[in-house]
């Protein structure tokens, strides 16, 4: 890390633990799909689009919630590091291309909540094993919906019966959908199993999906799945949702996608999404109808109690600065 000598007021060895805190958010097929530009007085947040998945994600809108949970990630270790981050989203022409530019406001001590959600980034994981069959306690709920609404997001828990039937179908459908579209397989074999550095490896897959799963999770080409190792009867299943649609709401639900997988993770409790209800645009649209039309779905979660799960690959610091 000598590309510049101090950002932010921070040395060297802080910035690389910056960026390096940054790159454990998650990403769709892990593609870690963010760069960063460092200058004394800021940090420049920019997509990676030569790891855009034009089939699975053709408006690039999983890269940017991927790009804001990074970013999330980047609030929290500066504060760790004693800096308070200000940050604007879509900078325009005072940083040309930049999804975020964060810069310093100031010093500012750790409260309980930010010190607990620091230390959550490294053990936080997808987690698409089978959960126990315990219910997610109340107080566990309204913790993840504050979460949401502390990022300017809405958490649509889904509770009642018909919903959640609906909800099951619309993931089916969506995975049927992409099950037929060589494009949309092509990449996810293309991030599957073999990579070094990114990509979901064998060992992050879960277990291999079966006729009789309630919701259909996607195949990272899990391994063979053991008799009686089934899902669990009843997760907790939530929509995160934006209240407008484009850039800058997918920006912020990124954030927001963040501080909630890190609250869960606080709490003991793992999550694994179903994102194809919202990469299939008809079923998109479906769902948007059916949460009312007055928020923007953008990413459905599935949580519960889990069993440990390894945790995925990350590129190097330098592998990320342009
Ligand atoms: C916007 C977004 C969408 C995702 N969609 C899915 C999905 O539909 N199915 C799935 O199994 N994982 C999904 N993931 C999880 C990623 O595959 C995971 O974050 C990545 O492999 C890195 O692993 P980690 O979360 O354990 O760090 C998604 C992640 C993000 C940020």
């Amino acid at each position: 890390m000598n590309r510049v000598d101090e950002v932010l007021g921070l040395a060297g060895a802080e910035v690389a633990d910056v960026i390096a805190t940054a790159a454990l958010a998650p990403s769709v097929h892990n593609t870690q799909p963010w760069r960063f530009r460092l200058a004394s007085d800021r940090i420049e947040l920019h997509p990676d689009l030569d790891r855009h998945l034009p089939a699975t994600d053709p408006e690039n809108r999983e890269l940017r919630l991927s790009c804001g949970a990074a970013l999330f990630n980047t609030r929290l270790a500066l504060r760790a590091h004693g800096v308070k981050p200000l940050v604007t989203l879509l900078p325009g022409s005072d940083a040309p291309g930049a999804l975020a530019t964060v810069r310093r406001g100031g010093s500012r001590e750790l409260d309980e909540e930010t010190r607990q959600l620091i230390r959550a980034v490294p053990v936080r994981r997808s987690n698409r094993k089978p959960f126990r069959d315990v219910p997610v306690p109340a107080g566990h709920r309204q913790a993840l919906v504050r979460a949401a609404e502390r990022e300017r997001s809405w958490l649509h828990v889904v509770t009642d019966h018909e919903d959640r039937a609906r909800l099951q179908r619309l993931v089916a459908k969506a995975h049927g959908v992409q099950a037929q579209d060589p494009r949309v397989r092509a990449e996810l074999g293309a991030w599957t199993g073999t990579r070094v550095d990114d990509g979901v490896p064998a060992a992050s897959a879960g277990i291999r999906p079966a006729p009789q799963d309630e919701w259909a999770l996607r195949d990272f080409h899990a391994a063979e799945r053991l008799p009686g190792k089934d899902y669990e009867s009843d997760p907790l299943v939530v929509v995160l949702c934006s209240f407008y649609d484009g850039p800058l709401a997918e920006l912020q639900t990124g954030q927001a996608l963040q501080r909630v997988l890190l609250t869960a993770t606080t709490l003991g409790l793992s999550v694994s999404f179903m994102s194809q209800a919202i990469e299939v645009r008809s079923v998109r649209e479906e769902l948007r109808r059916s949460l009312g039309g007055g928020v923007v779905p953008q990413t459905v979660l599935r949580i519960g109690f889990g069993s440990p799960v390894p945790p995925t690959p990350r590129r190097a610091v330098t592998d990320f600065l342009l």
